[in-house]
């Protein structure tokens, strides 16, 4: 009913814009003044933690490209190596596991069928298995040696929206935890990272304010058959979500791209006038990343494609070879998928209303997946 949906037209346009507060309650409580993590909910000891000699991440879907990013952050805050992995290809391949790996399962619904065999398997090998779970009580908590809910509330559209954002805030707090526990030097970088996602809500606010030129942008766009995705580094997984959300909602052909594979095949997809949307990392810290993509964007629009750039506020470099721009806040590079996810969701969900799509129930597909 319209109530139900708060006003809004769609489940998920209500969705799009609780994130903000979906993004606060998940850090709420676990994030100390001092700028410790209390995560007494892991109920894994510390010291079983420090044996930890590498972390696996199953999913599927949006959970998947959750995980994509979360390993960027594990990595490089803790270095403990981290896989991602299809939570459907993991357990047939005889992946390497032991008491010392720690798997991460994320799923919103904690009932995908794909991601429970999954964690069973880990268990069996005996792995610790952390739930990352938007269900209270669903099937793969109950399952696992430990959980760390995510705090979206109910997500009632098929296509995943809040969920995600709080997927990354968990899998942030876990990698954070991790390098709290084992005495990661808690250095400079990290003090700051703590300050930033505690303050990120307010950034997805502001982003979620600045998005009517995104629906516009997407209602000239209803007539297309092809969209591509490009980013690097976290960005990359980001240009991977904004497909998957395209493929669900618009079911137009979108794929997401490494920035820096294009060369590697496909460029040749680019013709005069294909949409290109670019998640542009952030100019400071990794700049030499910045600088690569903003020639990728140089050369994709050399050979006529319609360059849609996502990308910092006072990222100036971008100006001349952007058609369109879409501006988000700046953040720290391995936090910006919080704020560069949102447009996208915005564009598919437009894009979905503007071709005459069901927004809320996609065809052919299912809130969660309990089939193999
Ligand atoms: C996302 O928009 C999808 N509908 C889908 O990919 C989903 O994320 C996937 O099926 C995993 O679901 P889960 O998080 O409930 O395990």
């Amino acid at each position: 009913s319209a109530a139900e949906k708060g006003g809004y037209d769609y489940f998920m346009l209500k969705e799009i814009a609780e994130q903000p507060k979906a993004v606060a309650d998940t850090l709420l409580g676990r994030i100390d003044p001092s700028g410790s993590l209390t995560l007494d909910e892991v109920r894994i000891s510390p010291s079983e933690l420090r044996e930890i000699d590498k972390v696996v991440i199953v999913a599927c879907g949006t959970a998947f490209h959750a995980g994509l990013i979360a390993k960027y952050a594990i990595e490089h805050w803790t270095r403990i190596p981290c896989e991602v992995e299809l939570a459907s290809e993991f357990r047939y391949r005889d992946p390497i596991l032991d008491g010392r790996s720690l798997v991460i399962a994320i799923s919103q619904s904690g009932e995908t069928m794909d991601t429970l065999m999954a964690l069973r398997h880990a268990r069996e090998q005996g792995s610790k298995v952390l739930a990352i779970c938007n269900t209270n009580g669903s099937t793969i908590p109950r399952e696992s040696d430990a959980v760390l809910y995510t705090h979206a509330g109910p997500e009632v559209a098929v296509a995943s929206t809040k969920a995600f954002l709080t997927q990354l805030v968990a899998c942030y707090l876990v990698a954070l935890y991790l390098g709290q526990v084992r005495g990661t030097k808690w250095g400079d970088e990290i003090q700051a990272v703590i300050k930033d996602l505690s303050r990120i809500s307010e950034e997805v606010e502001r982003v979620l304010e600045t998005m009517e030129p995104v629906r516009a942008l997407a209602r000239t766009l209803a007539a297309k058959n092809t969209v591509l995705f490009l980013g690097r580094h976290v960005g990359y997984p980001v240009a991977l979500e904004g497909a998957l959300k395209l493929k669900e909602l618009a079911y137009m052909h979108a794929e997401g791209f490494a920035a820096g594979e294009l060369k590697h095949g496909p460029i040749a997809l680019i013709e005069e006038d294909v949409p290109v949307v670019v998640v542009v990392p952030s100019p400071r810290g990794r700049s030499v990343l910045h600088d690569k993509i903003v020639s990728n964007i140089q050369e994709i629009r050399a050979r006529g494609a319609r360059t849609i750039v996502i990308a910092e506020e006072g990222d100036e470099a971008v100006v001349p070879y952007a058609d369109h721009l879409i501006r988000i806040p700046a953040t720290p590079t391995l936090l910006q998928p919080l704020v560069a996810t949102v447009p996208l969701q915005v564009f598919a969900c437009e894009l979905a209303t503007a071709r005459g799509n069901e927004v809320d129930q996609p065809r052919n597909l299912a809130k969660s997946v309990t089939v193999e």
